[in-house]
């Protein structure tokens, strides 16, 4: 009852050593990508702007990091902000994600409604879901 059997008992193994390689065994080398090429994202509202707007702004690039997947990326893994939201070939795991500047996203059929829908639903206009990460981000 209650008693601890081979299974409970506590196993005497030292832990496997850390096995990252140079430079990734140094702690400072992150601590200065982060210093160098982490920011805060700006989501503070734009006056002149409307209410829904700002919204859309608060979400797309603080909450809902859009640009994390949408944004390409340098060979030092920051954001190209020239190209905020112009689309990632290289996502971890072969993900492709397309432009989401609006230009790119009226050509190709969104509106503020059928979007809006989709991120709700997961649902495309033309039917299909949305694959990869999105679908599991929606
Ligand atoms: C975790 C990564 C990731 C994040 C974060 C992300 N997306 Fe995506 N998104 C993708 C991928 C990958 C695709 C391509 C999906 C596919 O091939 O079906 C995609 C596709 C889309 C599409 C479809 C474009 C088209 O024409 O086919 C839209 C629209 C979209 N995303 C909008 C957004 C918005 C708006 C946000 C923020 C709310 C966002 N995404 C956040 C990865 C992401």
């Amino acid at each position: 009852m209650g008693g601890r059997g081979a299974t409970g008992s506590a196993v005497e193994q030292a832990a496997p050593s850390h096995e990252l390689s140079f430079p990734f065994n140094h702690r400072w080398g992150m601590k200065l990508w982060r210093a160098v090429l982490i920011r805060t994202p700006r989501t503070g509202a734009i006056d002149g702007k409307s209410l829904a707007w700002n919204r859309g702004r608060e979400l797309v690039r603080g909450a809902a990091h859009c640009g994390a997947c949408h944004t390409p990326r340098n060979l030092a893994v920051a954001r190209l902000i020239g190209a905020a939201f112009a689309g990632n070939e290289d996502l971890p795991g072969g993900d492709k994600a397309p432009s989401i500047q609006p230009g790119d996203l009226k050509a190709r059929g969104w509106t503020v409604e059928n979007l809006a829908f989709a991120l709700r639903t997961g649902v495309m206009p033309d039917g299909d879901a949305f694959g990869g990460s999105m679908g599991e981000l929606v």
